[in-house]
């Protein structure tokens, strides 16, 4: 029997839209996981789903004031449909509020219940609302933080200060319900043993074995991942609560428990399975082939960091305590994506939603994948990252346009001209001209078992540069003027277009709209399950991919530079972002303007200036000067010093590269000995604060400023 692959994704829950720090931690990783093992041909199922119970869920319809029902119909909608626009590839994307998860949740709870050893029963102290008759859950809970101070802490957490707290911590506890403070009254729990799986979680997580039998390697799992888990194994497991008073949920079912319902926690990872019974359902499989084959599944969670102890943990827990279920074979997490430096957050809009973003992105080309390229040159895997709109422009310039775009485009356009576009008969040994991409490929391939995708993606674009490089260097339009019938320029063009149909194969799990245009171009089809198989093992015997007489189709610009001279509009795109982001800081921090301070000039007084744009390339003390700088500033026809005073707002390293505005025809002035030829512009705010007036990269040195 071959091997079943079983991945899973964190459910996200169904109370909100997600933002790009979500796609960059459990759901792009996957997509390009998945999207590889199909092209292997392997047997895979990618579940996910909306989770739709707990509290976030009442807290966010009460302050809509609809049902939680029209909460959940709508975010499952609006969240199911961004990611399939990303090209988020989920086998199924299921629902924890449909009966079939609710009896699956049910007789998970059941069969363990009836182990007897399984869970302890407990009656405990909780908060109470008298005027709305009901339990308040911790998040119903806000008080005083017995740590910090802060005055809003909630029952199980204080957002302050990130401490973890239990409700009976907080000090002056209102209900978030009806303001009042609630009473103390008895209920009935049921908990977890969590504490009687100890020993052998780790064990397992330690050491990759179950009783001294081996389960997976160890050392493949992230540090952070397994560091995690040993700190929590090393504060020794307690038994934990899997019920709650709420009336938003699955019935816990016992007789007993009546307006009880299963802790969110629990039936959430249960998911998981609900979702591959349905989508097995429909495909007419057979569902345990996938949680209940043993060794011959593989089954993988992506998830982000705060998900890590119930995904290690508590889960493996109760799928062990169960019986008959597979384990986790690794569980990937990646760390937290920032926003421009800072956290991303909803209430002060600060970040960009992945449905606003395609919406705000709509007329820009390829916007799908510039966004994927983006998040996965950055992505957090073993630390936090941050996503920033000068990388986005950059690695969709530098690398998107001016390596794999260019390249394709170089490749198609000069073969459509030598040879109407049909694949020349050449002499060629490929395993040789290729040697340095068959390395390359295998190195892709190791780096994408090993949930590296940030590495595999530099390699797919060192392949590209190696294509950029090595036409360059063969250089085939200076032969071909003079000899277009030159052996070297068809086995150029012909070992360059293989390149070209090995980067489209090895792109698709990355940039899978990008990928089927590169092999439209190449005359193909989008490439089908199973192919990276067959292109993997003719890469290494040394054979074509496309073979003589194939004939390629029509190039195409695959993407249009951001910054261009010639059209703006893909700038201003970004722009408007850079722009929310400024009102929104300026908005918090309101900056202090000048009224006008001096007297009315006329337009030929202005005309006197000669303005142009230039580039700090170098900066340096001006020694026993404390605020003179000296600056070497390219004006594209010739590079000036300029002495300024700005050495208490600028140390001299940050400012090479930078680009300013110097009034050129300024009469050269002595100052401290040294000639400064002209001025820089700067803007000053109220509180003295300085910023360079400046103008936009790419757009040439010594430009006359109007
Ligand atoms: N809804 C949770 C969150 O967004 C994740 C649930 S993952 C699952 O943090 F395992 F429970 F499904
Ligand atoms: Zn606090």
């Amino acid at each position: 029997m071959s091997k079943r692959y079983l991945i899973t994704s964190a459910l996200p829950y169904a109370n909100g839209a997600l933002h790009l720090g979500h796609l960059a931690g459990a759901y792009l990783p996957a997509d390009i996981y998945v999207r590889y093992l199909r092209l292997l041909g392997k047997d895979v199922v990618w579940v996910c789903g909306s989770d739709e119970h707990g509290a976030a869920i009442t807290i966010r319809a009460k302050k809509e004031g609809v049902s939680p029902q029209a909460i959940i119909d709508k975010y499952h909608a609006l969240n199911k449909n961004t990611f399939a626009a990303l090209g988020i590839s989920f086998d199924y994307y299921h629902r924890t509020s449909t009966p079939l998860h609710h009896q699956t949740s049910q007789d998970f709870f059941t069969t363990l219940y009836n182990q007897g050893d399984q869970f302890d029963e407990r009656v405990i102290e909780q908060y109470y609302d008298e005027e709305y008759d009901q339990f308040l859950a911790d998040r119903y809970i806000v008080g005083t933080c017995p740590k910090c101070g802060h005055e809003e802490a909630y029952g199980d957490q204080c957002e302050n200060c990130g401490s973890a707290l239990s409700p009976l911590e907080l000090i002056n506890p209102r209900s978030t319900i009806s303001g009042n403070s609630p009473v103390l009254r008895e209920t009935k729990h049921w908990y977890f043993r969590l504490d009687k799986h100890e020993a052998w979680l780790r064990e397992w997580i330690a050491e990759g074995t179950i009783a001294g039998v081996p389960h997976h390697q160890a050392e493949q799992w992230k540090k952070h991942v397994v560091g995690q888990c040993l700190s929590w194994l090393d504060g020794g497991l307690q038994p934990r609560s899997i019920t709650r008073d709420l009336d938003w949920g699955i019935p816990v079912p016992l007789p007993e428990a009546k307006g009880k319902v299963l802790y969110v926690w629990f039936d959430a990872p249960i998911g998981y399975i609900s979702a591959t019974k349905q989508w097995a359902q429909e495909k007419g499989l057979n569902w345990e082939d996938y949680w209940k084959g043993g060794d011959d599944v593989e089954l993988i969670h992506f998830i982000g960091k705060d998900n890590i102890v119930f995904h290690c943990i508590v889960f493996p827990a109760m799928l062990r305590a169960h019986g008959d279920f597979v384990l986790p074979r690794n569980v990937p997490a990646n760390q937290f994506l920032n926003f421009e430096g800072q956290k991303f957050s909803k209430s002060r809009g600060w970040g960009i939603e992945q449905h606003q973003y395609l919406e705000e992105f709509s007329d820009f080309p390829n916007k799908e994948d510039a966004l994927r390229y983006a998040l996965v040159r950055n992505l957090p895997e073993n630390r936090d990252s941050d996503f920033r709109w000068d990388d986005f422009v950059d690695f969709y310039d530098k690398e998107l346009a001016d390596n794999l775009g260019n390249f394709v485009n170089r490749v198609l356009v000069l073969t459509q001209k030598y040879y109407d576009g049909v694949l020349p008969e050449v002499q060629v040994d490929l395993s040789e001209e290729l040697l340095s991409v068959r390395r390359l490929v295998e190195e892709w391939q190791l780096e994408i078992e090993r949930f590296s995708f940030k590495n595999a993606i530099q390699l797919v674009m060192e392949i590209s540069s190696f294509g950029n490089t090595y036409l360059q260097d063969k250089s085939p339009w200076a032969i071909w003027k003079t000899d277009p019938d030159s052996e070297e320029v068809k086995e150029c063009m012909f070992v360059s277009v293989q390149v070209v149909a090995l980067l489209a194969v090895l792109l698709e799990p990355f940039l899978p709209f990008t990928a089927p245009r590169i092999r439209e171009v190449l005359g193909l089809a989008p490439v089908a399950p199973g192919e990276l198989s067959a292109t993997l093992d003719k890469v290494a015997a040394g054979e074509p991919l496309l073979a003589t007489g194939h004939r390629l189709g029509e190039p195409t610009v695959l993407f249009p530079k951001i910054n261009d001279r010639k059209d703006s509009s893909r700038l201003e795109i970004i722009d408007r972002q850079r722009l929310k982001l400024q009102e929104i800081m300026e908005a918090e921090q309101p900056i202090t303007a000048h009224e006008p301070v001096k007297e009315e000039i006329q337009y030929d007084d202005f005309a006197k200036l000669d303005l142009r744009t230039g580039t700090i390339v170098a900066a340096e003390r001006v020694p026993k000067a404390d605020k003179l700088l000296k600056l070497s500033v390219d004006l594209g026809f010739e590079t000036r010093t300029i002495v300024s005073g700005i050495a208490e707002h600028y140390t001299p390293e940050s400012l090479a590269g930078k680009q300013v505005v110097i009034v050129a025809n300024l009469a050269p002035r002595k100052l401290r000995g040294i000639e400064s030829q002209g001025m820089i512009l700067l803007a000053e705010n109220g509180e003295g604060k300085l910023d360079f007036v400046s103008w936009t990269a790419g757009f040439g040195n010594g430009l006359v400023v109007k």
